[in-house]
């Protein structure tokens, strides 16, 4: 691993992707508490929700209201996804500095995710990065399905490096690889990131591993060692895609940046404030702690 890159820099989704697949619907100011508290344990990119079809994701309906009511730090970014035009208006009416738009490398997954093919959706992020560049609006991108697909199963790689390309030609400041199903292992996530970043530069490049089968710490460690320094994650391991059957949480950030820390790689995040957040939306959802580091660090203290 390279001497000079030092930082790496975590992108929580836990309000988001986390929250997104919780059936019970959740408070609006737990919400914001999580995502308040979420910034103070120092993150500086806390993605705070959708602003997609409530039809399609009623768990994020209050997603202007939310916009509404969180108090942001000003060294932090608060990005949302967009799947449309009419939902990019509605995330900048609700004051949104950065969104986030997404599409996948299944055909299959597209469809039953947003309703698309991938270049029906390729076609309609065209007038949002229009308007986005007007508005001085700062635009990530998604790839799901890079490591394989629920409805379609194996992904090749080229379609992958298409669609990374694509949202790249189009301005993405970033893009993030999604293993939406967690079923990639390490040398897999290692040859994905390579051939994306042989098109796309890896600083561009973060990484999305959901935990599905457990390899989600062994996939991160695996890119960060041909370059990855951007890595998705999500509070208390969080998470889930509606229309990815069997996805369970992402990787949790507390056991990210345990790892990254342990690596001499800077995160800028406490640990124990993030860690306590972590216990804290875990006991608010009902649910079992999905970080192990959280849970460590909270045995140590009782
Ligand atoms: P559609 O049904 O084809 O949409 O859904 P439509 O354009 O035909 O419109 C139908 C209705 O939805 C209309 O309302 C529209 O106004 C409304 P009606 O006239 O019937 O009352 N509508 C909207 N309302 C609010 N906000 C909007 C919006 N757009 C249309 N933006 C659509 C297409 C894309 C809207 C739908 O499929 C959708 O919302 N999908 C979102 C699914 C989603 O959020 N999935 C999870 C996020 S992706 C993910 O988790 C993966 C990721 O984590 C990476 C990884 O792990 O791989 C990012
Ligand atoms: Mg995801």
């Amino acid at each position: 691993m390279s001497q000079s890159a030092e930082v790496v820099k975590i992108v929580e989704v836990g309000a988001r992707d986390g929250l997104q697949n919780e059936k019970q619907i959740v408070p609006t100011a737990v919400k914001v508490k999580l995502i308040e508290s979420l910034a103070e344990s120092g993150l500086r990119h806390v993605e705070a929700t959708s602003f997609v079809s409530p039809k399609w994701i009623p768990q994020l309906a209050d997603a202007a209201e939310l916009m509404a009511q969180l108090s942001r730090l000003a060294h932090v970014n608060y990005p949302v996804l967009v799947p449309n035009m009419q939902g990019y208006q509605r995330a900048v009416a609700a004051g949104a500095k950065e969104v986030a738009i997404f599409t996948a490398a299944s055909e299959a997954f597209n469809q039953r995710n947003i309703n698309a093919t991938i270049d029906q959706s390729l076609a309609r992020f065209v007038p949002i990065m229009e308007a986005a560049a007007a508005d001085g609006v700062h635009v990530r991108g998604y790839v799901s399905t890079v490591l394989g697909c629920p409805y379609q199963g194996e992904v090749p790689l080229a379609d992958v490096v298409r669609v990374a390309e694509a949202l790249n030609a189009l301005g993405c400041y970033e893009i993030s690889l999604g293993d939406t199903i967690g079923v990639g292992t390490p040398s897999k996530a290692k040859e994905m990131f390579q051939a994306v970043a042989a098109v796309v530069p890896a600083e561009r490049l973060a990484v999305h591993f959901h935990d599905t089968r457990g390899q989600a710490l062994a996939n991160i460690y695996a890119c960060l060692e041909v370059g990855a320094r951007a890595v998705d994650s999500s509070v208390a391991g969080l998470g889930g895609c509606p229309y990815a059957r069997g996805a369970t949480g992402n990787v949790a950030t507390e056991d990210v940046v345990y790892m990254l820390e342990g690596m001499g790689l800077h995160t800028g995040v406490d640990l124990d404030a993030l860690a306590a957040v972590g216990r804290w939306i875990s006991d608010q959802l009902g649910r079992a702690n999905g970080s192990k580091v959280g849970v460590a660090l909270g045995a140590q203290q009782s």
